[in-house]
């Protein structure tokens, strides 16, 4: 055995001993860039491949080539092996005994979701409001022609909407695309004066990192005889404030369109980025939280009521960014991930029920 080829054995039992006892993948990396990386022992014995006289290179390469795949095997083996040692850990550590006894506490926690709409309520209860609720499952003049989108309107076209099969009457029943329906079926029930407030599910055909097809609206309506913008506007700075749990909220109207409501506006609240956090009711820059307007008298029409006697106000909120602004919740789809180490972490406590007089969040 020449002088290098007794060397290439040592390396190769010292490498392969380093492997062995490497025990975590950060010491394993270091093991490996101490072999192979650029300046590796490994790679300094190739680069003198180069200096070689042609019959020691004819032994040296192949021998170098074997040792290299030699050691980068033993190295991609600890490699799965200390992986699958981590995983092995982590499920002994979750693992749950589905066979003991429930424990004493409460285990389960209240969805983000569900405590914001608790919360809304609340605020809106407060105010004087009823809770009404629709189905999900609409039909187009509830959804749309009702609420003053003609057949063929191009506003139409900025729902992307769920169509079910036609039925044997030839109409296509939908998945509402808003909470804005229940203004109808509300108004067609019951007679002014109405304050009332729907929270549901509302669908969409929209995936991405800040949409999802399923998603959660609160709508609002106030129908009397004086009602005016005024109203309108002191009834949502109100709910801001209440909502945030802070006595002053920046806040603007800015104009919008909306088909069944006349004028439409837009309410921004203002905020300021702090690192990563997004602080919200100060600062300079503006953000869009919920659509508004006084209610169109073509919708007052349509449900049979006399707007030249009624008028009211309406509004709709997107009550899943409500609850990332207000908990810091970075990504919208983790909502329905159904992860119970989220639940826990974002989770709220279900004998809290959210009330103006304790508090809303706790
Ligand atoms: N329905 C609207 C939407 O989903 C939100 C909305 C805007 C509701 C203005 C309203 C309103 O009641 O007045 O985009």
């Amino acid at each position: 055995m020449s002088e290098t080829s007794a060397n290439i054995e040592t390396l190769k039992a010292e490498v392969l001993g380093q492997v062995a006892s490497a025990g975590d993948e950060r010491a394993l990396e270091d093991v490996r860039i101490g072999a192979l990386g650029k300046k590796g022992s490994v790679s300094l014995l190739m680069k003198g491949l180069g200096g070689m006289d042609p019959e020691e290179r004819k032994v040296m390469g192949p021998a170098l080539n074997a040792l290299k795949t030699d050691i980068a095997d033993a190295i991609g083996a600890k490699q799965r092996a200390l992986h699958d040692a981590a995983l092995d850990a982590r499920l002994a550590e979750e693992r749950i005994d589905v066979t003991l006894p429930p424990a004493p506490q409460a285990q389960g926690s209240i969805h983000p979701v569900s405590q914001v709409f608790d919360e809304v309520t609340a605020i809106f209860a407060d105010m004087g409001f009823d809770v009404k609720e629709g189905p999900d499952i609409e039909d187009d003049f509830h959804n749309f022609t009702a609420l003053n989108f003609p057949d063929g309107h191009p506003a139409r076209e900025m729902h992307d909407t769920f169509f079910f099969h036609e039925g044997d009457d030839g109409t296509r029943k939908l998945l509402r695309t808003h909470t804005s329906p229940v203004q109808i079926r509300t108004m067609m029930a019951e007679k002014p004066p109405l304050r009332v407030i729907a929270p549901g599910r509302t669908y969409r055909c929209d995936s991405d990192q800040t949409h999802t097809p399923m998603f959660h609206q609160v709508e609002g309506l106030v129908i009397d005889k004086d009602t005016h913008m005024g109203h309108l506007k002191w009834c949502l700075e109100e709910f801001v404030k209440a909502f945030f749990e802070m006595d002053n909220v920046r806040s603007r109207f800015r104009p919008h369109f909306f088909p069944f409501t006349e004028p439409s506006a837009e309410m921004d609240i203002g905020y300021e980025r702090v690192g990563n956090e997004v602080r919200v009711g100060q600062g300079e820059a503006w953000m869009e939280i919920l659509g508004c307007g006084m209610v169109h008298p073509n919708v007052l029409k349509n449900v049979g009521i006399d707007p030249d006697v009624y008028q009211g106000f309406a509004f709709g909120v997107g009550v899943d960014r409500l609850a990332m602004l207000k908990y810091g919740i970075p990504d919208l789809r983790d909502f329905f991930a159904s992860d119970i180490r989220w639940l826990k972490h974002y989770g709220f406590d279900p004998l809290d029920m959210p009330n103006l007089a304790s508090g809303l969040s706790r």
